[in-house]
């Protein structure tokens, strides 16, 4: 396969040469300029680029990795953003695949319960597909029951992206466009998107959203990656200890659209304040859990309007945890609920249940038809512009 970046391993060690000497040598940028000055060039995370396969219509899907002098890499694919892999450390420094995922892309194509890609332009659920804008009524495909969930038949989780990669004293990132047409999808105005994946050298990922419209629309851009950081994904992730920053949840009816009720949290299985393990409460009498399968609710963060840590997941036999910060209002925790043995593992086996968990940071579902949810609305003139970072560490 074509390697069109760079990785020069001889330069690499150099870098990572440096990186010992200096007297800070665990802190990343103090690396970086002891590698300045000594005129390795390096930057401190790589990024190298593959053809990955092909789509039906002949256009070519290309993956990237971006890969930090830790050993963390992350690779996405150009069809749908994927985030095919991401290897995080346990606590021996062993670092391993911990997001679920296809090995090629004919999987995706034919099944993907949306692992790790881009949701656009509405992630979650709209009721009955429909809103009104401006006086106008939109139809929207209707692929969750009579719902509409995460931008519809051919959502932003299907369509090739371009590609573009830039390297700053900050990480590598890999910048990611799509120019969705005017009713595209039955959503008004044309909007250009761009996803920006940023990898630090401290083993965190920043993905920057931002949208612009020339016509009044909608948007709600997330990420949809299936984590277990056990790292073997034949282990649900029942063990893991998740904290979510929320004093108040949304309760949801039968198909999964919010009541509009901002519920406490206190006293009920959606009370993760304190970390607590997942399966703890997961099989509880609570008539949401039931409606939910488990866990598939979105919680209102607390602190809103500004950048927080948000959540947090740790798993304690490996020593892994991830942190998650944004400046979004909602975060939507799904248990893998639907994952049922079906869809097929790299290297053998089928993926069982809730056998990884998603952490979408997002405004609330079905916003657009509930008045006192904040707005979604974006018009012309105006930047969609939201940020998540996801960060690993052990403990
Ligand atoms: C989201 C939804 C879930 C489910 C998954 C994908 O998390 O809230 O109900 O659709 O995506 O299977």
């Amino acid at each position: 396969m074509k390697k069109k970046g760079l990785f020069l391993p001889f330069a690499g060690i150099l870098f990572l040469f440096a990186a010992l000497l200096s007297s800070c040598g665990s802190n990343p940028e103090s690396a970086e300029s002891t590698a300045t000055e000594s005129e390795t060039v390096e930057p401190p995370v790589m990024i190298t680029s593959q053809a990955y396969g092909q789509l039906e219509d002949g256009r070519t899907v290309d993956q990237y990795q971006l890969k930090n002098a830790n050993g963390m890499a992350v690779e996405v694919i150009t069809y749908g953003g994927i985030i095919t892999s991401w290897t995080a450390p346990d606590r021996t420094g062993a670092y391993e695949n911990v997001v679920l995922g296809y090995d090629s892309l004919s999987q995706y194509l034919a099944n993907n319960p949306y692992f790790g890609a881009i949701i656009g332009r509405y992630g979650n659920r709209i009721a009955k597909g429909q809103f009104v804008l401006e006086g106008t009524t939109y139809e929207l495909a209707t692929n969750d029951g009579p719902n509409h969930l995460h931008g519809g038949l051919k959502g932003f989780d299907k369509v090739l992206w371009s590609a573009d990669t830039a390297t700053t004293a900050e990480g590598a990132s890999l910048i990611l466009r799509y120019e969705s047409a005017d009713m595209e999808e039955g959503y008004p105005g044309n909007l250009s998107v761009q996803v920006t994946y940023t990898l630090t050298p401290d083993d965190a990922l920043q993905v920057d959203y931002e949208a612009t419209t020339d016509k009044a629309t909608i948007v709600n851009l997330t990420q949809h990656s299936y984590f277990n950081l056990s790292g073997d994904f034949s282990q649900t992730i029942l063990d893991h200890e998740l904290m979510i920053a929320a004093d108040q949840y949304l309760p949801v009816d039968a198909t999964l659209i919010p009541t509009g009720e901002l519920a406490p949290v206190e006293g009920t299985p959606f009370d993760f304040r304190e970390a607590k393990a997942v399966g703890r409460d997961i099989g509880a009498d609570h008539p949401q859990l039931e409606l939910g399968k488990g866990y598939d609710h979105c919680w209102v963060l607390n602190e809103q309007g500004s950048m927080r840590r948000v959540a947090s997941a740790y798993h304690p036999g490996t020593g892994r945890q991830l942190e998650v910060f944004t400046d979004k209002p909602g975060i939507q925790f799904y248990s893998g609920n639907f994952l049922d043995g079906t869809l097929p593992m790299p290297g053998g086996g089928t993926y069982g249940h809730r056998t990884g968990f998603c952490l979408e940071t997002q405004h609330y579902p079905d916003s657009p038809n509930q008045k006192d949810f904040p707005s979604v609305v974006l018009r012309p003139g105006e930047t969609y512009e939201t940020r998540t970072t996801f960060k690993f560490s052990t403990k």
